[in-house]
């Protein structure tokens, strides 16, 4: 029973897949010229990154590319925080919304490019992205309202100094983390 479930769980992955490379095979094109993969933050750095953002109860956290999810799940769980997905991949946002189902939290997923969703209401940023994106990323984020935290994993904002950081000295194990604050 437990392996007819997986491999029907298998099949549903390739399924997504597929259709993701359907609907979004020019968006999935932008990850080889300058989009960030799909790669998960290990639980320990995912843990460091929320404890840097320093988040409140009820403010507006966004992870930029969320991925699976797992980032906005435990800051909506574990802070409190709303907590806004913007992810490009089809694939992705149904993994993050059946993820957060799963762990019942309270997390919005949007399917979007990140370049043409305002943000400018965040409290918290997270990114895990290409320097490029970050670099593009910039005029954005020049919006931001005073006091928002960016927390992004392994590259620095071109050009920007770091608030803090924190680099284990391991560089794929343990990316360094950059904190800034607008
Ligand atoms: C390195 S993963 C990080 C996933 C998650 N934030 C984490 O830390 O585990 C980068 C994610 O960004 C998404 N992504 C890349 N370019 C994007 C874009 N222009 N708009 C929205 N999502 C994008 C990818 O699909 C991928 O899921």
């Amino acid at each position: 029973m437990t392996e007819f479930l997986s491999i029907l769980i298998l099949i549903l992955f390739i399924l997504l897949f597929l259709i993701n490379i359907v609907l979004n095979g020019s968006s999935l094109l932008s990850y080889f010229i300058g989009g960030a993969p799909f790669l998960p933050t290990p639980i320990t750095t995912l843990k460091t990154m929320i404890s840097l953002a320093d988040i409140q109860s009820g403010e507006l956290v966004y992870d930029l590319g969320c991925g699976d999810g797992r980032l906005l799940i435990e800051a909506n769980l574990a802070y409190k925080a709303r907590a806004v997905g913007i992810e490009i991949s089809f694939i992705f946002c149904w993994i993050a919304r059946i993820n957060a189902n799963l762990h019942q939290a309270r997390i919005t997923v949007l399917q979007d490019d990140l370049m043409k969703i305002d943000f400018s209401d965040a409290d918290v940023i997270f990114c895990y992205l290409m320097p490029q994106q970050l670099n593009l990323l910039k005029k954005k984020f020049s919006f931001l309202k005073k006091g928002c935290r960016i927390i992004s994993l392994r590259f620095e904002v071109p050009g920007w100094k770091p608030l803090s950081h924190v680099n284990r000295n391991d560089r794929i194990q343990q990316p360094p983390i950059f904190k800034y604050q607008i």
